[in-house]
């Protein structure tokens, strides 16, 4: 299957107060189409550093990625705005939802934002809302939904843009375990429909979805730790 996104080399370190972290050292990875692949490592691993000069929101200090063919780090202005907009779906921890917007505005919001049509908006929005099996409550504001179902919306919102890689930092940690088990099936859904979803996460549950899981330790890679039993009822598709 085709590589959307192609990491190597990825180095990226912070100082302050005169203390030099390598958040990320030397790290390489690759998520095919179709694929899901899953980061564990404890906090402060260098997880959201990993994911966030894949998916465009930071520079890595050394090393190059591509996703999906343009190489992320040569990005500027606009090519980056329009990277940023289209290429990477991103669900992280919270939802982010505008709270008095309902579900479809809020979709809609980042259609529009991705430079989708005004007459395919809505089109757009109410497909991915059915796709995360929130259809019906698409005309209630983010406030009035659940953390679970936000957590769909925010995907919804994701997926909407039928961007190539899917990013998720974290997507289940706020979520009670078999309100967290729906989600993953909904991210598995997506990877097996065709796009490269790259998660993480240190909910060793979470890892049964996974096509494959890389350990992060120290900034580092790692081989796949242990995955963790099934839990009872969680099967994965
Ligand atoms: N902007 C920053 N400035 C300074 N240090 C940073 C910055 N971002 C991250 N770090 C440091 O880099 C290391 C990795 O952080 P990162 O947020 O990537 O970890 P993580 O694995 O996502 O952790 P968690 O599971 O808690 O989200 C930490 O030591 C953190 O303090
Ligand atoms: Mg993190």
């Amino acid at each position: 299957m085709t590589d959307v996104v192609v990491a190597s080399g990825l180095v990226r370190q912070f100082s302050s107060g005169g203390i030099v972290v390598r958040a990320v050292d030397g790290a390489d990875i690759t998520v095919a189409a179709g694929e899901l692949v899953m980061v564990l490592g404890r906090s402060g691993a260098g997880k959201t550093t990993l994911l966030s000069l894949v998916g465009g929101l930071d520079r890595p200090d050394s090393g190059t990625v591509s996703v999906a063919g343009e190489v992320v780090e040569a990005l500027t202005g606009r090519q980056r705005d329009r990277f940023l907009q289209r290429s990477v779906g991103w669900v992280f921890q919270t939802s982010g939802l505008i709270p008095l917007l309902t579900a479809q505005e809020n979709v809609q919001l980042s259609l529009r934002l991705a430079g989708v049509d005004d007459a395919d908006l809505e089109d757009r929005a109410v497909e991915a809302l059915a796709r995360v099996g929130l259809r019906a409550r698409r005309f209630h504001t983010a406030a009035e939904l659940s953390g679970g179902e936000q957590q769909r919306v925010a995907l919804a919102r994701a997926l909407a843009k039928r961007p190539p890689l899917v990013i998720a930092d974290e997507p289940t940690a706020q979520l009670d375990s078999e309100t967290a088990g729906g989600i993953m099936v909904l991210l598995r859904e997506v990877s097996s429909a065709g796009t490269a979803v790259l998660m993480a996460t240190h909910d060793r549950v979470a890892v049964e979805f996974a096509d494959r899981v890389v350990g992060m330790e120290d900034g580092r890679l790692t081989a796949a730790p242990t995955p963790a039993p099934s839990p009872p009822g969680v099967a994965r598709t």
